[in-house]
Order: structure tokens, then sequence, then C-alpha cells
């Protein structure tokens, strides 16, 4: 049988899909005692910003995969670390992230494709034409290389000034290309991966000022003309100076009401005790409150590794202890107790793991057809599934979506993408194309297995 599947485009695939099983013990036995099954029962992934430099670090590593559910490359995939020079393309740091977070069943989030900040000079000194080619060049390198790998790109970071004019930030991108550099790139990007979620991120746009309403008008301006964007980020680095906004819920949900998902993508949330707590638990309470909050991250693991140190601004102290506002967020969350206690009062069930998997045809014609596999989690939130799909002799699959396949002989194993992480009782399906070869049968779905 012959197949082309969409999406490995990396090496490192079939060592990440055995790594993988080996850690699916690990994670089902967390229940709702973690920030990142908490979140899963209430459909959504809780995730972390990462930094390669740490991971060899146990403690860190060690909370970081009890605790969360995707991960962001804090500075990795940005345009200083993967294309230093032009053409010359370094993925060294950002692999070991994604391996990692595959390695643990964790998502991944891109982060960003195109910013002012982190920047090379030689992109600074391109002429228009030549910038423009660079730009999408840099899109297709880089969404090229995790093509299936990411749940969502930043495709555009901070494009808008602060202040009240809502006019667009001066970058070599504004002030060569002009406007049309931000649908120019997102076009590019949907080209390059189909399967990623797409987004515009930005801070100081958490509540309704004149900032969020520019990049408001913007989104609704390419839904309206078909631009493709399919999710906003708020990047939610608050302090004294620039609290939790008491509109924060209302702006997500006029944003989701647009059509397009919102996520929290850096949260940080300067204090501590439980001033900090509360603050941390209206947020929680505000992606909650939006069905297209479909996540959040907090920018780092630990306050002695944030970008605002001496903030404290995050879950963990410095010794990875859990702070107030981590028990905050968890309670907030809907989960209670313990790591490692899947018994605790609160958590729906009795801690059993389960998923099924339907098969139909949605779609056929004479040399071919589409087959999709709905995979429904059992009373228990999942952060993970694998299932396999038997094809007759004759057929070979195509292509595949909303899965990651791995092939032996006519047998597909087929593990989430972006979307391993399921409430009780909630579905995702993944679907693939056919060629019949000759012959029309069904192929047959085995157990699904759940994590
Ligand atoms: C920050 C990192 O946390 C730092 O390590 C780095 O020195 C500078 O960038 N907005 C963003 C993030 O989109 O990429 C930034 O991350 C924080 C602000």
């Amino acid at each position: 049988m012959s197949m082309t599947v969409r999406g490995l485009t990396r090496a490192a695939t079939a060592g990440l899909v055995a790594a993988a099983a080996l850690t699916a013990a690990a994670h089902s036995a967390e229940a709702a005692d973690t920030l990142g099954s908490a979140a899963a029962g209430q459909g959504r992934y809780f995730g972390t910003a990462v930094a390669a430099n740490h991971l060899g670090e146990a403690d860190y590593t060690a909370t970081l995969d009890r605790e969360f559910s995707s991960v962001t490359p804090e500075n990795e995939m940005k345009w200083d670390a993967t294309e230093p020079s032009r053409g010359t393309f370094t993925f060294g740091s950002a692999d070991r992230i994604v391996d990692h977070a595959q390695s643990q069943g964790m998502d991944v989030r891109g982060h960003t494709l195109v910013w002012h900040s982190q920047l090379p000079s030689w992109v600074g000194s391109l002429g228009a034409s030549d910038l423009r080619i660079a730009m999408n060049a840099h899109i297709n390198g880089l969404m090229g290389h995790y093509k299936g790998e990411i749940h969502s790109w930043d495709v555009v970071n901070e494009a808008f000034q602060d202040g009240g004019s809502g006019a667009r930030r001066s970058s070599p991108f504004q002030d060569k290309l002009g406007n049309g550099f931000i649908e120019e790139a997102f076009r590019t990007a949907r080209a390059a991966d189909p399967a990623a979620k797409l987004c515009y991120n930005d801070y100081n746009t958490d509540g309704v000022n004149a900032k969020s309403n520019a990049v408001y008008d913007m989104v609704e301006d390419f839904k309206s003309r078909g631009v493709p964007i399919d999710c906003v980020g708020f990047q939610s680095h608050f302090n004294s100076n620039s609290p939790v906004p008491s509109d924060y819920r209302q702006n997500l949900q006029r944003f989701a009401d647009l059509g397009v998902d919102v996520q929290i993508t850096e949260l940080d949330i300067e204090g501590s005790g439980s001033a900090q707590a509360a603050d941390y638990t209206k947020v929680v309470e505000a992606c909650l409150a939006v069905s297209r909050c479909t996540g959040m991250t907090v920018w780092g693991v630990t306050d002695k590794y944030s970008w605002r140190s001496g903030g404290t601004p995050l879950l963990f102290d410095g010794n990875y202890q859990e702070k107030p506002a981590h028990d905050a967020v968890l309670s907030a969350l809907g989960g209670s107790g313990d790591p490692g206690d899947p018994g605790d009062p609160g958590d729906p069930g009795d801690g059993t793991l389960s998923c099924t998997a339907t098969y139909t045809r949605t779609a056929d014609w004479s040399s071919g057809y589409n087959g999709q596999v709905t995979i429904t989690a059992g009373d228990e939130p999942i952060s993970s599934w694998t299932t396999t799909v038997t094809l007759p002799a004759q057929q070979s699959v195509s292509s595949l979506w909303n899965g990651t396949p791995t092939r032996s002989g006519n047998v597909m194993t087929v593990r989430p993408s972006w979307n391993g992480t399921l409430a009780a009782g909630a579905s995702t399906s993944f679907g693939f194309t056919v060629a019949k070869n000759g012959s029309d049968a069904a192929p047959a779905v085995g157990t699904c297995t759940a994590s």
C-alpha cells in the first residue's frame, strides 16, 4: 500500500510516538488534580511558556510534565532564533521543546512568525519586495518544519501601537509593506499548514480600549473578506499599572462573537498571596465563561525564570512550590486535591479513562472516498487517545487531517494532532481521503484507548 500523509515533516515522528505511549500511564493517574487535567475537564488546555535551556533541570521538568497540557516556546521559535541569517533555519532549541512536549502528550503553541521584536537586523535592511519574499519564506520555513504539530500559531504579534490612536506600530513590515502585511502573512500561513489555528496576538488588548477596538476592526474586516484567521491571543501580562480589566470577559466575548476562538496566551500577574490568587481567579473565570475561549497559557513555570521575576507573577515559586494563585486556578478550573490522587472529592467518575471510536463515510466518488472517525471521551476528561484504522488491502490513504498517523502495512495508528484534550463525554474527529484502487469496502476501526 502506498500512503503519503500530511503533517509528518520532521524526522522525529517515529520516536515521539513511542515516547507518547510511555507517558500515557502517568497522565491517567492525574484525574482533575493538576492544572492540565482540571482544564481538560472544562474542555480547555492549560499551558505554559517553556525555555529549552531549563529542560535539564529535574524539578522544572517534573512540574512542567505534571501540571501542563500545552507548551509555548518562550523564545525558541522567534525569528532571531530560527532564521538568524537569510535562508538558514536553525530549529535545534525549538525541536527540543516540541519533542519534549510530544513525549508527554502535550500540545504546542507556535510563537511567533511575524513580529517587530527579536528580529535579526538583516530583515530590517531589505527593500520592500525582498522583505515580502523573506516574510513569506520565513512563515513557510517554520510552518513547514512543524506542519501538523502545532495546534495554534501566533502568525502576527503586536502589530498595533499602544495608546489611544489605534494605529499600526512602526516595524519593517508595516513601514515597507503597509497594512496589507498582516493579511498576507495569514494567507501564507493558511497554505503552509491548513490544520493549524491561525492567531493574531497582542498585549494591552485585554479590555475594551482603543487598541483592542483596532484589533477588533481588523478581525471583523478579515472575517467579512474571508481572510483566514481562527483566533485572537490576549497576552494578559498584568501588574498594578496594568490590572486585570473589569471588562475582560466582555472583551473576550465580543471577539468570540466575530467567529474566532480566543486564547489567553502569556498570562502572568505580578503580586503574591490572596490578592494575586483573586486576580488569577478572575482571569480563569472569564475564560470559562466564554465558550470560544479554548485555553490559557501562563508565561513560565516558576517565578525564578519569569521575564518579570521581580514581580513573582507565576503559579509556582522559585522552589516549585504551589502558590495560593495555583490553588485558586485549580479550584476555578473545578479541580481539587493533590497530584496522583484520583479519588479526591470533586473528581468526576472513578478515574477510569476511556473513549470510543466510530467510523462514517462522509464523501464518496468513483475512485475514492473520505472517511471520518469520531472519538468520544467516556465519563472522565482525557488528554490523549489512540485508535487504529485498518484498510482493505488495495486501498491507500492520500491524506489525513486532525490526527497524527503512523502506518504499519495496511494498519494506521492514529493519535491526536491538536485535539487530544477532551472533556468528559466530548468528541473530536479526524478525517482521511482514500483511493479505492478497485475496492469499495469500508475500513475497520479498532478499539479506542484513552490517557
Ligand atoms: C519575552 C520573553 O519572555 C523573554 O525571555 C525575552 O527576553 C523577551 O520576550 N510579548 C511576547 C513574548 O509576545 O514573546 C515576550 O516574551 C513577552 C511579551
